[in-house]
């Protein structure tokens, strides 16, 4: 292993027997596959690489998204367009900006590409606090930027103001920020959205994962600029995104009614989710729920690791963070089914 990233361990990812209620990965809790027309795939030329398939997945990601098709580029997850994007900006030594807590894989890209990561501290209410970070952009000039909005773990959206400060502020300093809206279906639409195009230093992450329930085929796309896009398409693997995936994808986002409705499901569960957590906040002493804008609620708590333990044992498995600056639950929306089995098990925690 290169000497600068000795120590540097891996993402964390364990299988899970059949029976266990997973509420961990902010995945969606059931599968579209039964829409999926499996007769269309008996044409797939197994024997090609995929071309034609990644041509059809971005016009239909297009169309649904309204994003024009030759400002997106397709990658293997969004976990490989933040791959993607680092190996397009950053040289080694130089600044790249992340916050914590959030998405962990900004820092591991950037630290692969030898870039010096600069960690800012969200507010203790994980706010943004601002003028430390343009304070902190002034004086690193750094690449990038990486954000998630809404935050992974807090759930919290953040003001278009205060991003539209940021990205000036980048801007000034010759970098780009990343808007990583992984969650974002759940909270509406982006304000970013629409005009992306007019700026020259965002990148919007977007990916098929979690509102669109489809993290097993590993489908993300960055939204930027022409420029941006035509940079990030020279480093990019020529056939990263597989045919296979490809067309599965492109047939359910063909289903913009279906996924609508998906969607209003899951929103469903979320607000069925947060009556449980809060319920729960109200029986643990001294515990914070953080309101959300995602499909995961974080909580603030001692004994963390404690409860996640005794779910554990009766078959739920919850994310935890026990880092010294949060000690937290953090648990993903799922069937009515599973939160009720949820809910008996934090009374019962709660109560002993
Ligand atoms: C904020 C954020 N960005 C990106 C990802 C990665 O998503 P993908 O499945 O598209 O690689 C996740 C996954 O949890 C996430 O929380």
């Amino acid at each position: 292993m290169r000497k600068t990233l000795q120590g540097m361990s891996p993402y964390k990812v364990t299988s899970e027997q059949a029976d266990v209620i997973r509420l961990d990965s902010n995945e969606a809790y059931t599968s579209l596959l039964s829409y999926v027309d499996f007769s269309e795939l008996e044409t797939t030329l197994l024997n090609r690489y995929p071309a034609e398939s990644t041509e059809s997945l971005i016009e239909a990601y297009s169309k649904f998204s309204g994003f024009p098709a030759e400002n997106i580029l397709a990658g293997n997850g969004s976990d490989e367009c933040i791959t993607l994007i680092s190996q397009y900006a950053l040289d080694p030594g130089d600044q790249v900006i992340v916050f914590e807590p959030d998405f962990s894989m900004y820092e591991k890209n950037a630290r692969v590409m030898g870039a010096e990561v600069t960690t800012i501290k969200l507010n203790e209410d994980f706010s943004l606090p601002l003028q430390k970070i343009k304070d902190e952009i002034e004086r690193l000039a750094p690449k990038l930027l990486f954000l998630s909005n809404p935050n992974n773990p807090t759930g919290r959206l953040y003001e278009n103001e205060e991003i539209e400060e940021l990205i000036a502020s980048m801007k000034q300093a010759g970098g780009i920020l990343i808007l990583d809206e992984a969650y974002m279906d759940f909270s509406g639409e982006s304000a970013f959205a629409k005009k992306v195009l007019d700026y020259e230093n965002l990148i919007i992450l977007r990916t098929a994962s979690k509102a669109l329930g489809m993290a097993a085929l590993r489908l993300g796309f960055v939204i930027s600029n022409d420029r941006i896009v035509e940079g990030i398409s020279a480093v990019k693997p020529p056939y990263n995104v597989n045919t296979v995936s490809a067309q599965i994808g492109t047939q359910l986002l063909k289903k913009p009614e279906l996924l609508d409705q998906f969607l209003i499901m899951q929103l469903a569960q979320i607000a069925e989710l947060e009556e449980i957590m809060s319920e729960f906040s109200s029986k643990v002493e001294g515990s914070v729920l953080y309101p959300s804008s995602a499909n995961f609620f974080l909580m603030r708590m001692e004994g963390a690791k404690d409860l996640a333990d005794y779910l554990y044992e009766r078959k739920i498995k919850i994310r935890t963070f026990d880092n010294g600056s949060l000690q937290a639950v953090r648990v993903s929306a799922g069937t009515e089914e599973e939160h009720e089995k949820l809910k008996v098990a934090l009374m019962n925690w709660s109560d002993k």
